[in-house]
């Protein structure tokens, strides 16, 4: 029986083109770039379990395949470290953290936006269930992450919550914006804008960790292209809200927006210090 209130799935949209980086790009997906030595996707995968996901969907496509390998086990590779002395290596490929998830690799035809993409996973999510959506070109560094700090918000509240930041309104006009009165971090949504060009109905953006109910995925359905011509998630978002409440939570953690060159290196010099690779 599923349990309305606990969510176990966590759907991964990855069949993005990755121009941003091209060359890079060209054979490896963007997801695969590293930071410092562990991919972007392994960022928030491990994100995902830490706040007691156990099944990973992947909305991904044929250019995308390293991404199944590297959730997958590399007997081969193991059996090298084992027998070579660099058994230190082993759990780096094969984490512990893994044991007992499922991981789902689902293809998007045709790339027509993050609603589209979101949708290719209906027939894994109940109407009655809520789940997680990742975007791994959001990277945190939070403590907890920011998804186990929504699944606390949703255990006290029991409603679709949205991970949102502030941001300088110049910069809105990138992101999903919502408007709602703050109390402490968290705010009901009073509405929500995909990446409104003028008029920002406030400077909280919308940032890629979502804990929605099934539902949305009949609001999808339905959806005519929106901006930029693409099925907008958000866009369901703003359908959901006429039928209930919905939260937004002001999360505690640093962002990288590695969807970007700048955020991309900004992460790897902060890991890399992290790390002390580099001070
Ligand atoms: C997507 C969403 C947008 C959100 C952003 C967060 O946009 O459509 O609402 O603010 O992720 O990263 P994208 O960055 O894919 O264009």
């Amino acid at each position: 029986m599923s349990n309305a209130k606990t969510i176990k799935k966590a759907v991964l949209p990855v069949a993005g083109l990755g121009t941003r980086f091209l060359p890079a790009t060209k054979a490896i997906p963007k997801e695969m770039l590293p930071i410092v030595d562990t991919p972007l996707v392994e960022f928030a995968v491990r994100e995902a379990i830490e706040a007691g996901i156990e099944e990973i969907i992947f909305v991904t496509s044929h250019t995308k395949r390293s991404i199944e390998d590297h959730f997958d086990r590399n007997l081969e590779l193991e059996l090298k470290l084992s027998s070579s002395n660099k058994e230190s290596y082993l759990d780096k490929v094969n984490l512990n953290e893994y044991e007992g998830i499922k991981f789902s690799f689902v293809r998007q035809r045709d790339q027509r936006g993050l609603g589209d993409a979101i949708s290719q996973v209906s027939h894994l999510i109940l109407p009655d269930e809520y789940f997680a959506i990742l975007l791994a070109d959001d990277l945190f560094d939070g403590n907890p992450g920011v998804t186990s700090q929504l699944m606390d918000a949703f255990k006290l509240h029991g409603k679709s919550i949205i991970a949102v930041n502030e941001v300088s309104e110049e910069e809105t006009k990138k992101y999903g914006v919502i408007s709602g009165e703050l109390s402490g971090n968290l705010t009901s949504i009073e509405e929500i804008v995909e990446k409104p060009q003028s008029n920002p109905p406030s400077n909280l953006a919308v940032t890629g960790r979502y804990l929605l109910s099934g539902e949305i995925m009949e609001e999808l359905k339905t959806l005519e292209p929106g901006f930029g011509n693409e099925i907008q998630l958000t866009d369901a978002i703003a359908k959901m809200l006429q039928k209930g409440e919905m939260l937004g939570l002001k999360y505690d953690a640093l962002k990288f927006d590695c969807g970007s060159k700048e955020g991309f290196v900004q992460a790897n010099i902060h890991f890399a210090k992290k790390q002390y690779i580099i001070s």
